[in-house]
């Protein structure tokens, strides 16, 4: 467990040096949680992960609501739910101004290692079927293209189902995933 630990710390550090903190979400942070899910996730589709959602999400044991933070303000967010067998990375976001600066590879990762020190090294999510730059974003991160859920948002779009299997992938001293 020890190289996992060390994998989150250096995680944290590389986040540090831009003044970002990854930690677990507040319950005051589900309002600006769901305003960006509206804003950057669910533009053009009816607004579902409303601010009690995240509030569901935030105080549920099985699940992870994460955010990185530039002092006050929340320069992303992510959310991941536990189960048995697999995880599912249900939201994934980070403000325009501080994409392209591994905020957002540093949030999937922190949620990986939380799997598995939990375990679970089946990741899956899903992602609307026209995002092509979440697609490549998630492909450069591992994870492969693992089917399409028809009309899955709001009846209406398609979703693309995404997986990563984490038991094979080695986690080097340096604590970067490949
Ligand atoms: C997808 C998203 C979370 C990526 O966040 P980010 O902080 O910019 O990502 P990172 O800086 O960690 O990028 C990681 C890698 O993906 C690549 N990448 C990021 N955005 C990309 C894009 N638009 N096209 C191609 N590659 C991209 C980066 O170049 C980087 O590769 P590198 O390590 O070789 O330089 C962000 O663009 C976003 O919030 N998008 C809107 C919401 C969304 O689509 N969420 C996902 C579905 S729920």
């Amino acid at each position: 467990m020890a190289f996992l630990r060390a994998h989150v710390a250096t995680i944290l550090k590389q986040m540090k040096h831009m003044g970002i903190k990854i930690s677990l979400a507040h319950n005051d942070d589900a309002a600006a949680i769901a305003e960006m899910s509206r804003q950057l996730i669910e533009g053009g589709l009816p607004w579902s992960w409303t601010e009690s959602r995240v509030r569901h999400y935030v105080r549920d044991r099985d699940s992870a609501v994460i955010v990185a933070r530039d002092g006050r303000r929340l320069a992303g967010f992510a959310i991941m739910e536990f189960h048995d067998e697999h995880a599912h990375l249900n939201l994934l976001a980070v403000r325009p101004g501080y994409r392209n600066h591994g905020v957002g590879s540093a949030l999937v990762r922190w949620l990986e290692s939380s799997a598995r020190m939990a375990g679970v090294f089946d990741i899956d999510l899903e992602l609307r079927a026209t995002n092509d730059m979440a697609r490549r974003f998630y492909e450069k991160l591992g994870y492969s293209p693992a089917g399409s859920r028809t009309r899955y948002y709001a009846g209406v779009e398609d979703a693309l189902r995404m997986t990563r299997n984490l038991s094979m992938v080695a986690v080097p001293p340096s604590g970067q995933t490949q």
